[in-house]
């Protein structure tokens, strides 16, 4: 393998990585300052995944979603149009929504408030003191439900709490030129899985960005689709990725997944497979015959959340003849996360050792973990210290 291997379009050039300058002081995967700090910076403001948007779009419902330390509250009114809205009542701060509800109306739990899906305040029982609902004042901004901005990307749901963000597009507009040209359209939500670490999330972004451990901790994994095929790329907006040509669709009894078709009469490789890290907080995998999109969530410096939902091309692939297909699939990635989260937790628990001070990062191999830590130490310089000298000849450990 050579990192200057180019995946599809070939016409990309994949600018290199600067040396970095160090890499992030084990401190940054547990210092509950550095972890604020990257809360306010990488994920306020910035566009997190939250899932697959059909999971909330039935009509009528509504349900919390707890991402970075923000308690929102996704709608789905009666036209089947999607809301998103801090899950904070406007009178006295009562979390609204604690389970995913079929609910016409959102009323409060402690003084029976009540609210539209689409986040208007319709009832306000006995504020004038007398049983009747007058209504505080008459600013919806202020008697509403607080919202946030949602976005989605064929069926991945995005929310953003700043005023006004830019376009979602502009934030994934260097995936979309790389894989705008499946036909996204056709995918289908099938499942999720959930993993709860006990590690910095961080480490788990830096493991999804390096194949150097493929041949050593996922020996299934390599089997079917080898380290030595795969190749890392970087992309403008600090997206990086791994690309994996000989990817091996699931063929049972002669019968494969139904596969992306290439829109626009563009040729394309029939193994073409990559992953991207799309920041703060999307994992996302194309692969022939199926994709997947997982979401982070840095619930505290040492605590982290990764969904892991799975997507396959159109509705006949959910057909009951292509069951076992599906399933494989789903096995196949459940194994191999299973290894990845004990390892990561094995490595969160490592770093905290008074005797690991910086990983000593390869230029070849980890070149995107490289990237990925040279970009939080750019937004957030405090990260970079640890109160250890960095030498270029040793680890920092004295
Ligand atoms: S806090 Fe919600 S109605 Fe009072
Ligand atoms: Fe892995």
């Amino acid at each position: 393998m050579t990192v200057q291997e180019h995946p599809y379009p070939l016409d990309r050039a994949h600018p290199p990585v600067d040396a970095i300058r160090a890499p992030l002081p084990s401190r940054a995967y547990s210092s509950p300052e550095i972890h604020k700090l990257e809360i306010d910076t990488l994920y306020r403001g910035r566009w997190l995944f939250v899932g697959p948007a059909s999971a909330y779009r039935s009509t009528n419902t509504a349900a919390p979603v707890d991402i970075a330390g923000l308690d929102l509250l996704i709608t789905c009114d009666e036209a089947n149009d999607l809301h998103g809205f801090f899950n904070v009542c406007a009178h006295r701060a009562c979390h609204l929504v604690t389970e995913p509800a079929t609910v016409k109306r959102i009323a409060c739990p402690y003084h029976a408030w009540v609210y539209t899906l689409d986040g208007n305040l319709v009832s306000a029982r006995s504020f004038g003191g007398d049983g009747s609902t007058t209504i505080p004042t008459s600013d919806p901004q202020v008697t509403g439900l607080k919202p946030v901005s949602l976005e989605v990307w064929h069926d991945l749901l995005f929310i953003n709490t700043a005023p006004s963000p830019r376009p979602l597009r502009d934030t994934l507009a260097p995936v979309i030129e790389r894989i705008g040209w499946l036909q996204l359209d056709q995918m289908q939500y099938h499942s999720s899985l959930e993993y709860h670490f006990e590690a910095n999330w961080k480490f788990i972004v830096e493991n999804f960005l390096e194949s150097y451990h493929v041949p050593f901790l996922h020996h299934t994994l390599d089997g079917y689709s080898p380290a030595t095929g795969r190749y890392q790329f970087q992309l403008p907006g600090n997206i990086s990725g791994i690309g994996t040509r000989p990817y091996g669709a699931a063929q049972i009894n002669n019968r494969c997944l139904p596969t992306w078709q290439p829109t626009g009469g563009r040729d394309y490789p029939a193994d073409f497979a990559e992953y991207y890290a799309v920041l703060p907080n999307l994992l996302l995998g194309v692969m022939p015959d199926h994709l997947f999109a997982w979401s982070l969530d840095p619930v505290a410096p040492e605590k982290a959340i990764e969904k892991l939902h799975f997507f396959f091309v159109g509705p006949q692939s959910t057909t009951p003849d292509l069951a076992e297909h599906i399933q494989l699939t789903l096995d196949r990635w459940m194994q191999v996360n299973d290894e990845d989260w004990t390892i990561v937790q094995n490595m969160h628990r490592g770093a905290r050792s008074e005797s690991f001070k910086r990983a000593l990062l390869s230029p070849v191999m980890e070149r995107n973990i490289i990237r990925f830590q040279q970009h939080i130490i750019d937004l957030i310089p405090a990260a970079a210290h640890d109160h250890t000298p960095w030498t270029e000849n040793g680890n920092g450990h004295h």
